[in-house]
């Protein structure tokens, strides 16, 4: 049975049942055959409306358009109207105006994108790569799917979060969705200050020491220090930090044998993950990468058909 298929995916919670599950499986599907899929959605349109910086994001939504057939108008707020004081929602009108099918958003606000997904007509649909520190739905799905293809046991896993959880708007998500697939048990570790907000950790296991954590984990996903969300707040230096709660190969040994590591990038090279880490047998991180690209169709794709 088909699930019901909203106008636009805003987050994680809203999504209704099955959705998530359906665009997993059709981006499995869309991964064995990518060929398929190269004229699904030609001569539809997908703006994408930038206003933080993003490589992997951006360029994915953009190459999972192109795998589609679509055409692509690239945004950066800086070289936008947006530097003459257009607002948000004026912008957004604007480029609807042009009849876009799709409008990918990146926005610094918590919940900037819900005006503009009440203010779309319809057949226009709002997706969300990163509002604030909320959401950030198509890495939640990019990185179930590449736990589900790596992981013989999913859900039945233990999967770490560990990092600046405060301002992450991966591990919002990332939980959430791992909630909703019934992932057996998720662990959370933060510097102190730096911890998920009470929604997050209802339902996971909280450790404030990142050795005691990765103990016997089948999945550990390290997440970068967000400075430019820290707004004064005093961190240590990073050798510093790196010593208490970088993933350094010794630490790794902690975990279950082939624990994967993940990362959403950008990484933070000998801050929060050791470069052998990152670059070892065990790493997945790229993988991320080429899911994402894989999951941003099958998003488009369930949207739009
Ligand atoms: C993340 C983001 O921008 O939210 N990166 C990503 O999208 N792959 C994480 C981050 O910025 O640290």
């Amino acid at each position: 049975m088909r699930p019901e298929v909203p106008d636009h995916l805003l987050d994680i919670e809203s999504a209704p049942p099955g959705f998530l599950e359906h665009v997993l499986d059709l981006a499995a599907r869309m991964r064995e055959n990518p060929a398929n899929w190269s004229r699904a959605q030609e001569g539809r349109l997908l703006v994408n409306l930038f206003y933080e910086p993003s490589t992997r994001t951006r360029v994915s939504f953009e190459i999972a358009a192109l795998r589609l057939g679509m055409r692509v108008v690239n945004i950066a707020a800086s070289d936008s109207s947006v530097k003459k004081g257009e607002t948000l929602l004026d912008t957004f009108r604007t480029l609807a105006a042009m009849a876009p099918d799709v409008v990918v958003v990146r926005h610094p606000e918590d919940g900037a994108l819900a005006p503009l997904a009440a203010a779309a007509a319809p057949g226009l649909h709002v997706v969300n790569a990163g509002d604030g520190s909320r959401s950030h739905p198509t890495q939640a799905l990019l990185d179930a799917l590449t736990l589900r293809t790596r992981c013989p046991g999913f859900p039945a896993l233990k999967v770490l979060v560990a990092g600046d959880l405060r301002h992450s708007r991966v591990t919002r998500s990332g939980v959430a969705l791992l909630k909703r697939l019934g992932v057996s048990e998720i662990r959370l570790c933060a510097p102190p200050g730096l911890e998920a907000g009470p929604r997050v950790s209802e339902g996971v296991r909280y450790f404030e020491d990142l050795d005691s954590a990765l103990e016997g984990v089948d999945v550990v996903m390290m997440l970068r220090i967000q400075h430019e969300r820290l707004a004064g707040m005093a961190i240590p230096d990073s050798e510093t930090y790196h010593r208490r709660w970088g993933l350094t190969r010794e630490r790794l040994g902690r975990a279950a044998p082939d624990c994967l590591v993940m990362h959403p990038g950008p990484m933070n090279r000998g801050v929060e993950i050791a470069s052998d880490v990152a670059d070892g047998p065990q790493s997945v991180i790229l993988e991320q990468v080429a899911n994402g690209v894989f999951t941003r169709m099958a998003v488009i794709q369930a949207l739009l058909d």
